[in-house]
């Protein structure tokens, strides 16, 4: 049995079919970046494996069962905006988390409860490299610290599956270098399952262990909505020849097939 398995799986809405008859078995500990044009439907599959969406037919399973219908601690996300509370330092931002599961109403941790959760608060904020700024105020912070703050925010949940949508597409391409090696410096640490959305090939490359395209492999120019996407390579890195990366560079670039006529 895999960690994950999605089978048969569709995703419409109303009359447009987005996502058609994906199935995919991921190992725990995977690192799957997932490539495909603008509008094939990436972040809704995301948003299914978050909980936050749900499917039209088929299956998803973790270890077997039926996926939880509602985000949970399984499961973690980073978007590309930061989606950190800007009213609360990066400590609080992080500790919030571990409150709000251990004290759902109040949302407050006392005593010695409150300072062994600031003990993991603040091993975490020196994981992503944010130990010097716990105090500080989001607006205080670079893009690149937000995006650390988002994922120690995640991550601080120990969620099994961390879920990744372009999260360093709004960073300067050195940021996101120093990004890149904290990502895979955490994956390698926590042995965590990664899914992450990229609209770059070659960060897709260098990041993953295993990299799944998105494309149509039907399409009807005058009816856009009659066909979805579907996983067209799934391919373990390390693997590919430069003719296969130009096929996949042509299908991630075209975005015509996800636009109205
Ligand atoms: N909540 C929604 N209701 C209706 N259509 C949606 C919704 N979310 C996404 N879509 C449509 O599904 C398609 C895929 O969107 P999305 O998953 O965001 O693509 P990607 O992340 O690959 O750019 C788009 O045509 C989008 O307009
Ligand atoms: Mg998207």
């Amino acid at each position: 049995m895999s960690f994950i398995s999605v089978n048969k799986l569709w995703k419409e809405y109303g009359d447009q079919v987005v996502l058609e008859n994906l199935n995919l078995e991921v190992e725990q500990g995977e690192f799957c970046t997932l490539v495909g044009a603008s509008g094939c439907g990436k972040s809704t599959f995301l948003k299914m494996l978050l909980g936050q969406e749900s499917q039209s037919r088929g299956e998803l399973l973790l270890e077997g069962e039926t996926f939880p219908a509602e985000p949970d601690r399984n499961r973690g996300i980073v978007f590309q905006r930061y989606s950190v509370f800007p009213h609360l330092t990066v400590r609080q931002n992080v500790l919030m988390g571990l409150e709000l599961e251990q004290k759902p109403v109040l949302g407050k941790l006392f005593g010695s409860a409150r300072s062994e959760a600031l003990k993991k608060v603040d091993d975490m904020l020196e994981l992503v490299g944010l130990g010097p700024s716990a105090n500080k105020w989001p607006h205080e912070l670079s893009g690149g610290m937000q995006q650390r703050l988002a994922i120690a925010q995640s991550l601080i949940m120990r969620p099994r599956v961390l879920l990744l949508d372009e999260p360093f597409g709004a960073l300067d391409p050195g940021i996101r270098k120093d990004m890149h090696e904290l990502l895979l410096q955490l994956w390698r640490e926590i042995g965590i399952t990664i899914f992450m959305v990229t609209h770059d090939l070659h960060e897709g490359f260098y990041l993953g262990t295993r990299l799944l395209v998105f494309d149509k492999l039907r399409n009807d120019p005058h009816a856009p909505n009659a066909f979805g996407a579907t996983i067209t390579y799934d391919l373990p890195i390390g693997q590919t020849d430069e003719r296969l990366l130009r096929d996949i560079d042509q299908s991630v670039t075209n975005t015509a097939r996800y636009q109205a006529a």
